[in-house]
């Protein structure tokens, strides 16, 4: 058995199984990141989509506790919708570069800790799916973007979007601790002298 690494996760061929063995190779030369960095645009996305989902969820929670005035939950409402809307092509480009460059490497982790970090990463992505998706199929009113363009409601309005709209909160709640975990283990490691921010760093 020989252990390689392909689109980022780390696999047991049989050493006699050699065509196998090449193609995950040359895979492996293409698609894996070697360096102990994410490639920048993944880099680039990360950071995009922590500052929109860390505002929309920031200032969601502010609103749902009352904390600001009708006219200004109203405000921050309207923008949060439109501005979580247009984040969905930029979320699904970063599922896609996920996939395609995988995940660097990183040795200094224990073979069941990166499984853990991928998985947990893995699961934060799943979470985020269910966040947009459930926003959007619970609108049940147009969504105007200047004059330009208009987003219709894809459901009528109804138990549907009703229930959308529980799948929602609740989803959006499993997200704020996922990230607080996130970015916990992230200060966590670093406080342990494990400099893992450099790897999303430019
Ligand atoms: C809304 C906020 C955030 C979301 C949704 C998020 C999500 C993610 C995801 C899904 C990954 C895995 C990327 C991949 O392998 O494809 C990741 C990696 C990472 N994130 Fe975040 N993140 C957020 C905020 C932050 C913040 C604020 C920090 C810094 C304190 C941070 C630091 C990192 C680092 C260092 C990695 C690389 C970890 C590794 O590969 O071991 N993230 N993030």
């Amino acid at each position: 058995m020989k252990n390689i690494f392909f689109a980022g996760s780390e696999l047991s061929v049989n050493a006699g199984s050699t065509d196998a063995l090449h193609i995950a190779e040359k895979q492996n030369q293409k698609n894996t990141l070697n360096v102990n960095h994410y490639h920048p645009i993944q880099k680039l996305l990360h950071w995009m989509s922590a500052l929109v989902i860390l505002w929309a969820t920031i200032t969601g929670f502010s609103v749902a506790f009352g904390i600001f005035s009708e006219e200004y939950a109203k405000a921050i409402g309207n923008f949060n919708v439109s501005l979580t809307l247009l984040f969905v092509p930029f979320f699904v480009a970063r599922i896609i570069f996920a996939i395609y460059f995988g995940k660097p490497v990183d040795q200094r982790f224990t073979k069941n800790q990166r499984t853990l970090i991928n998985t947990m990463h893995f699961i934060i992505y799943v979470v985020i799916s269910i966040v947009l998706i459930s926003g959007v199929l619970m609108m049940e009113r147009d969504i105007v973007f200047g004059s330009y363009f208009i987003f219709k409601p894809i459901i009528e309005q109804g138990d549907v979007t009703q229930a959308f709209l529980e799948i929602h909160r609740y989803s959006c709640i499993v997200l704020a601790l996922l990230l607080f975990i996130h970015i916990s283990a992230v200060f966590h490691h670093q406080v342990k002298g494990v400099n893992i921010i450099k790897k999303m760093s430019f």
